[in-house]
């Protein structure tokens, strides 16, 4: 069985600089049209200068005129909105951190005070750039979503006109917010719709699945799996693939992320598959991204086929991928 999926679309992912950069750009660029690229480098993305320059890197790397990075740029409460005029054009999204959540975060927001945010989120809305969040407060770590939603409402309710986009959703609660405001949308990934907590701490611990937001409790991948494969149009196909050095992952002080950009098609065709939603898995992956964002990503067909492929234990001797050295059911055949 072959099936063709026009241009996908990777609506959270994380390219790195560099050699890193390098490695992994190829595989985004092969296989999908275009993805969202966040900007949590370091220094982090903060200027028109730093965007454009980091794009012309990763056309570079990918090496795949069909493929577009759209960029954000690194939230922070002090942007005029002179600023943000100037650099709309550059860019598809604002993404805002907390402050030290994550992998290169620190420069984020900290103690969400709505006063202080409003200037910036204003001038968002009235230039009409997205907001992608990441929704965790600092509390327990399991909690940290949960304890999020609040601010997510309070800033869905005050500006009604800005899109939030709701990044890499792990709960139930997450899921249930976005019945709740028209302009509250979701990323979901691969990797939390396939594990939870069990698969990276139940056993041998699981470096290479550690990530942020950590995976959660079986009714949570439930409820993500509920919205990805009926393709809730709310909700959009984002890998926040996030490529680590294997040193730094299978170390004391593992890095956070999954690395899943090569295999991620592959494995949402065996997901929607192996549940009997091939039928939606085009609309989660493509169609849902290009209506929320209103983007026009170049024409790409990428056949998928139903035969076995072996997932590398690791690319150029240097990141390990999730599902590393085993089979997936879905194999790409053809991208063009
Ligand atoms: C991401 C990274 O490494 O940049 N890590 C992760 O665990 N997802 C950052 C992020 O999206 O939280
Ligand atoms: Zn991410």
């Amino acid at each position: 069985m072959v099936i063709s999926l026009n241009e996908p679309l990777d609506m959270h992912l994380h390219l790195r600089e560099g050699r890193m950069l390098d490695i992994v750009a190829p595989y985004s660029a092969l296989t999908f049209s275009g993805a969202l690229v966040m900007p949590n480098l370091v220094p982090p993305l903060t200027t028109k200068e730093a965007v454009l320059k980091y794009k012309s890197q990763i056309v570079e790397a990918g090496g795949n005129d069909k493929f577009v990075p759209y960029m954000t740029l690194f939230f922070r409460s002090d942007y005029t909105y002179e600023f943000l005029a100037s650099v709309k054009e550059q860019i598809v999204a604002i993404k805002l951190y907390p402050a030290g959540i994550t992998t290169n975060s620190e420069e984020g927001v900290s103690g969400f005070d709505i006063g202080e945010l409003a200037p910036v989120l204003d001038a968002m809305s009235d230039l009409r750039i997205p907001l992608c969040i990441h929704g965790e407060t600092d509390g327990f770590v399991m909690d940290r979503e949960a304890e999020f939603i609040p601010i997510y409402r309070k800033i869905a309710e005050n500006f009604p006109n800005l899109k939030i986009i709701m990044e890499h959703i792990t709960t139930k609660e997450a899921v249930a917010a976005l019945e709740d405001f028209d302009n509250l949308y979701a990323t979901i990934t691969l990797h939390h719709l396939y594990i939870t907590l069990d698969d990276v701490a139940g056993g041998l611990l699981q470096p290479h699945l550690f990530c942020k937001p950590i995976a959660k409790r079986p009714e949570d991948r439930a409820a993500l799996l509920e919205a990805a494969l009926q393709a809730h149009p709310k909700v959009m196909f984002g890998s926040d693939s996030a490529p680590h050095p294997k040193e730094t992952k299978e170390a004391p002080g593992c890095a956070a992320g999954v690395f899943t950009a090569p295999i991620a098609l592959q494995a949402l065709a065996q997901l929607f598959d192996n549940h009997g939603a091939l039928d939606r898995l085009q609309t989660f992956v493509s169609d849902n991204a290009r209506r929320i964002y209103g983007i026009n990503p170049p024409k790409k067909e990428v056949l998928l086929e139903k035969s076995l492929y072996l997932v590398p234990e690791i690319y150029e001797a240097t990141v390990v991928p999730m599902f590393a050295g085993q089979s997936l059911e879905w194999r790409v055949v053809g991208a063009q």
